[in-house]
């Protein structure tokens, strides 16, 4: 049977975990050779072997989002190993500047350090915010987020093939949730900077459309879940009483990559559970 990506080509920056790894397994099993693109080697190697051994084709390469020349050496590198780019997801993201994913430790010490501060000072994660973590979560998630779609886009339409690149945003793009206003404000402007994008590429083939996930469970969630309070305030406010996987996001991606949303662009999809229903 035929895949709906079959012979093409994927970039998947954030690929060596989470959503995006789901994305880079999904689009395997549907055709696509992958190229998982992380600044973290070991996962991104092991997820690469992964779609390798079940009987796709993946490699590695390792990626800082935040920097232009990598994301032209990523688009090179998947002209040069695969011959095309058809498919681009941006999945590479930080909830905050010293977000190292799989460090849950690490998560839970900065939830602690967060409601410190805020019982000191309720307005803390505003006015006391590190201008160094807003730059750095700015610097991934929006930045990065620009950088891939410049890199790879000319790519796209040079050659002269329907292409599609699939941002991955947040509900927090259009709710700003709670705490430091810098996860937020990079997600809302990885909306606009998608739809601001769709309109520039959509007379010249390539399509350009936006994921805004609810809670999911990864890396980037687990010390939440950890925590009571915050667990069962993510659970009460999702009506289908349930963070999503990681495989739900990437459905949504392939559907946005296929030919199946041909005529779809400038969009952001909320697979949330139901978050955004009041
Ligand atoms: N998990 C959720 O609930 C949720 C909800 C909404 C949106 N998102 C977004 O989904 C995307 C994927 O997150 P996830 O939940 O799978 O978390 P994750 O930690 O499992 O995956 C994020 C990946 O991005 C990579 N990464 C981080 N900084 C990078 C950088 N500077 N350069 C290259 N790679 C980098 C990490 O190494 C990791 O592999 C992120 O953009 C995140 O903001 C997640």
């Amino acid at each position: 049977m035929t895949g709906r990506l079959q012979d093409s080509v994927a970039i998947i920056t954030g690929g060596s975990n989470g959503i995006g790894r789901a994305c880079a397994e999904r689009f395997s099993a549907e055709g696509a050779k992958i190229l998982i693109a992380d600044l973290l080697t070991e996962p991104g190697e092991a997820a690469a072997q992964a779609i390798n051994d079940a009987g796709g084709t993946a490699s590695f390469f390792e990626l800082e989002a935040a920097n232009p020349e990598a994301n032209h050496a990523m688009a090179a590198a998947a002209v040069e190993r695969y011959g095309q780019i058809d498919v681009v997801v941006t999945a590479a993201g930080v909830s905050s500047a010293d977000y190292k994913s799989g460090d849950i430790e690490g998560g839970l010490k900065r939830m602690a350090r967060m409601a410190e501060a805020s019982e000191n000072n309720p307005a803390a994660a505003l006015t006391e915010l590190d201008i160094d973590d807003w730059r750095r979560v700015l610097d991934v998630n929006l930045t990065g987020t620009l950088l891939a779609i410049q890199a790879t886009a000319g790519v796209m339409v040079d050659q002269g093939r329907p292409g599609s690149i699939v941002t991955i945003a947040s509900i927090a793009a259009r709710d700003p949730l709670w705490g430091s206003p810098s996860y937020p404000v990079s997600k809302a402007g990885v909306w606009m900077l998608t739809k601001n994008a769709a309109k520039t590429l959509a007379p010249l083939g390539v399509r350009v459309n936006s994921i805004g996930p609810g809670f999911i469970e990864t890396n980037m969630t687990a010390a939440f879940s950890q925590v009571d309070e915050f667990h069962e305030g993510i659970i009460n406010n999702t009506p289908m009483g349930r963070k999503g996987r990681p495989e739900e996001i990437a459905s949504v991606a392939l559907f946005l990559a296929s030919e199946d949303a041909s005529y779809v662009t400038g969009e952001l999809i909320h697979p949330d559970g139901g978050w955004f229903t009041g």
